[in-house]
């Protein structure tokens, strides 16, 4: 009942939403609305603007002094390029994995409490501390695999672990929304599975943005899908009716794999 009421929504709302690297200009009027608590996949070939739409929404692109961004992001219904808005709040709200695992190289328990920190100013018991290590890590159902070891340096772990860990150290902020940047890009099929199994865990908590290459990962994991061509949007509907009955030619093109 709660997940249906969220659907109705929206957790991103973007309204033309244009973005220029110095004069090349990668998204072109992006209208977009993601309904909370649900995953979301984003699909497109190399190069249609995938990762820069996920870094405007927790605008680490504006860290390039050649970035010019016009249009609108609300999200939670809160417009981030509001004045009074600060870009830490932004980042608390929506948090980012990649296409690589980059936990610090500091242990595991650290990893975790590093964000934490930064947005606590550092004023959390001890025992405070335990908890949110023990609550982040069983949210990416890790616990019970690291409990013994939350002093081993973050960068021992698989792959798969290392990734989840970069999800669980996003939680104890409490952000919304999750964007993932073609999380299981560096995975093996076992902790790919792992990481989507993960996704559906999570989801209803949060609202989960995630870009892939990988359709079948796209069909699986995701309730609606956005295919990007060249900076636009093509389309955007529920993942089941994109495969089975795509609305344009270039999003049957993509998914039948003509091209990209
Ligand atoms: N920092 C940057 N400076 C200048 N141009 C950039 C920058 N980042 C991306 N671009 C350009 O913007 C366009 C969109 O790039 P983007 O990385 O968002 O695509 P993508 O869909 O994520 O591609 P991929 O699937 O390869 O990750 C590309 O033409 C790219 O060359
Ligand atoms: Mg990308």
């Amino acid at each position: 009942m709660q997940v249906e009421q969220q659907k109705n929504q929206l957790a991103i709302n973007t309204s033309k939403l244009n973005l220029w690297y110095g004069t090349f200009q990668a998204l072109f009027d992006i209208d977009l609305k993601i309904k909370q608590g649900i995953i979301t996949s984003m699909i497109g070939p190399s190069g249609c603007g995938k990762s820069t739409f996920l870094r405007t929404m927790n605008r680490i692109n504006e860290r390039l002094d050649y970035v010019r961004i016009e249009g609108k992001v609300d999200i939670m219904g809160e417009n981030i390029f509001a004045p009074e808005v600060e870009i830490l709040q932004v980042r608390k709200q929506v948090g980012m994995v990649f296409q690589r695992p980059n936990p610090l190289p500091i242990s595991i328990r650290e990893n975790i409490l590093f964000g934490h920190s930064i947005h606590t100013a550092g004023k959390t018991s001890k025992t405070e501390a335990e908890e949110i290590v023990e609550s982040a890590l069983q949210q990416v159902l890790l616990w019970d695999k690291v409990k013994d070891r939350l002093d081993l340096k973050a960068t021992a772990l698989s792959l798969e672990e290392q990734q989840k860990l970069c999800i669980a150290r996003l939680l104890p902020v409490k952000p919304s929304v999750l964007l993932m940047d073609e999380p299981c890009s560096a995975l093996d099929p076992k902790g790919t599975e792992a990481v989507e199994e993960l996704l559906w865990e999570l989801r209803g908590k949060y609202t989960i943005l995630i870009v892939t290459h990988n359709m079948a990962q796209a069909r699986r994991a995701s309730e609606e899908c956005i295919f990007m061509l060249m900076g636009k949007v093509v389309e955007h509907r529920e993942t089941g009716e994109m495969f089975l009955t795509p609305e344009h030619k270039e999003t049957a093109d993509y998914i039948e794999g003509r091209y990209g």
